[in-house]
């Protein structure tokens, strides 16, 4: 007999990575949100309860992004079924954490499971894809595709859609601060240019290669020199009024390096200990405080699995 609800669990991402724009993205273990689906017997899809959002997601199942994401699912598969959806945000919204990429991922992931359709996960990104499409305005899977497929990341190419999943050191710890400041990712890709000048396009091609083989073969010296972003970066650091200070401080206490996360404000730094990566979250988190912000800070190794389900 099939269960007549599910709980799952989806994980924050890291986007971009520096040099990644669009590309690239690894998961977290926290922060992340969850989702409870039960089956009911109207034949209808509705958002029963929203909660952590301060009231700032949409109710209507045509504008909300787990919503869209379970309803793209459902039409392509031809699924006539009534499903009550409770979202439980546990991350801020606008946060550069792939929030409505984690609860787009969250509701696919669910009713896969929930449904028993044994859909694989290059199956559910499409619909994931979907459901981030109505909160950002724009089609990118680097926070979608890690929260699904757990691990790094890498979209080598949109059309036809290609993930590779690249194996990375074991031992690399990620230090996060979340500035309380809300940047809409819609909006933070407003500012960005829509071309880039051939030395650019090279540089960065250079250092996201350099990424890529700097994780696959351990080299943290390589990871450091490579997570530099030329492109999105130097535009979006001014929506961010504690960068530089985050920046510093995260180098200082020996960071591989420090970038934003997504569209921001949220940053992150590398590392190679526990120890290391909540020395540097603590510092970190001080500049945030220093700058006259408020925020969250959280210490994470690379996610591997991506989300579960809780029962
Ligand atoms: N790659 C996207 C961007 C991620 O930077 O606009 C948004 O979270």
């Amino acid at each position: 007999m099939s269960s007549k609800s599910i709980r799952v669990f989806a994980p924050a991402s890291v986007s971009n990575v520096g040099p990644g724009f669009d590309m690239m993205g690894f998961a977290l273990h926290e922060p992340g949100d969850e989702i409870i689906i039960k089956k009911n017997n109207s034949n209808e899809l509705r958002i029963v309860n929203i909660e952590g959002d301060n009231g700032n997601l949409p109710k209507e199942v045509d504008k909300n992004t787990t919503t869209v994401a379970i309803k793209s699912l459902l039409e392509k598969y031809d699924l006539n079924v009534g499903l009550d959806v409770s979202i439980h945000k546990k991350m801020g919204i606008g946060s550069g954490l792939g929030s409505s990429a984690a609860s787009a991922v969250a509701g696919v992931f669910a009713v896969n499971e929930l449904l028993n359709l044994k859909l694989s996960k290059i199956d559910l990104l499409v619909h994931a894809m979907a459901g981030e499409f109505v909160a950002s305005g724009s089609i990118h899977a680097d926070n979608v595709a890690p929260c699904l497929f757990g691990g790094f990341v890498l979209i080598r190419s949109y059309n036809p859609l290609d993930i590779i999943q690249i194996d990375y050191p074991k031992n690399l710890y990620c230090s996060i601060v979340y500035p309380d400041i809300v940047i809409k990712t819609k909006e933070a890709r407003k500012i960005l240019s829509k071309t880039v000048k051939l030395k650019t396009a090279i540089a960065q091609a250079g250092n996201a290669s350099g990424l890529i083989i700097g994780l696959m073969t351990k080299n943290y010296e390589l990871i450091s020199r490579s997570i530099i972003d030329l492109i999105a970066e130097p535009k979006r650091a001014k929506l961010i009024p504690c960068y530089n200070r985050v920046r510093k401080a995260a180098l200082d206490n020996g960071a591989l390096n420090c970038n934003i996360t997504g569209s921001g404000p949220s940053m992150f730094a590398f590392s190679t200990s526990a120890k290391d990566a909540e020395r540097i979250a603590d510092a970190m988190f001080k500049a945030v405080i220093q700058s006259g912000l408020n925020g969250k800070k959280y210490v994470s190794k690379i996610n591997g699995k991506g989300p579960i389900v809780l029962e």
